[in-house]
């Protein structure tokens, strides 16, 4: 990769909602922060970015061009409409892991109603299935690949859990942060990269947590595009 190549990249963001009926739904707290700060960086180094954001209360960042969707579903659905163009792939987003095994109902219900049980199922897992898209940088033919980032939010053995899903979603990074950053101005955690270097970043903002994190998945880029180079020149 030329220093200053502008790449693509998409940032999922936020929360997103199950509906249940017309005005419940099942969700989280996320409040979109890290990746909407995650957004502006990568833009403010150049780069062309598409914000994938669930519901959220922030404002849209100016000169981002931001898609707002509200499920997993469509959620999913717009990364892959991305994917063949993406250099890097940041998956921010708090993704509802279930939903309700039946259709959202067409009328509320009612409140009067007996007690009910709600019955749910897994979710798509977005960052999974681009995950199987991807080819490790020694298996890539021809120029070009795509990083892929994620953020794993644990309430037990963090770097444990978070080494688990790096391996299983087919991640070149991934920020390990404890359950307590959700909804928070401030966060902390670990960057964890495939070949198993770790980076502590101490408690700070989000605005200045996406810098650190900014800087280190354009490095994580970098050197694997310089490997698929070196790869297709041998
Ligand atoms: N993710 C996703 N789709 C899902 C669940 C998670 O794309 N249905 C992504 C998140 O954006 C994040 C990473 O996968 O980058 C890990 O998410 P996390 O919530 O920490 O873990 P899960 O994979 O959902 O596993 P668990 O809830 O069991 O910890």
């Amino acid at each position: 990769m030329k220093r200053n190549e502008r790449l693509m990249v998409v940032v999922t963001a936020g929360p997103t909602r199950e509906y249940i009926d017309p005005v419940r739904f099942i969700s989280n707290a996320s409040s979109g922060k890290m990746g909407y700060c995650l957004a502006e960086e990568a833009v403010k180094s150049g780069n062309k970015v598409v914000l994938i954001s669930g519901p959220v209360s922030l404002a849209p960042p100016k000169n981002i061009k931001t898609i707002f969707v509200n499920s997993a579903q469509e959620m999913h659905k717009e990364t892959i409409k991305l994917f063949p163009g993406m250099d890097i792939f940041i998956s921010t987003a708090a993704v509802c892991d279930f939903t309700s095994t039946q259709k959202k109902l067409k009328h509320k219900l009612k409140s009067k109603s007996k007690r009910i049980t709600l019955k749910l199922k897994p979710n798509i897992d977005i960052l999974y299935e681009l995950g199987k898209k991807v080819e490790p940088a020694h298996q890539c033919i021809g120029p070009g690949s795509k990083t892929l980032v994620g953020f794993a939010l644990e309430t037990e053995n963090l770097l444990k859990n978070a080494i688990k899903k790096l391996n299983n979603k087919n991640l070149d990074l991934i920020i390990a942060n404890p359950s307590t950053s959700i909804a928070q101005e401030y966060t902390q955690g670990f960057t964890i990269e495939r070949d198993g270097k770790i980076q502590k970043i101490s408690r700070t903002t989000k605005t200045n947590a996406a810098k650190t994190i900014w800087s280190k998945i354009k490095k994580v880029h970098e050197r694997k595009i310089r490997i698929i180079r070196n790869i297709n020149s041998n």
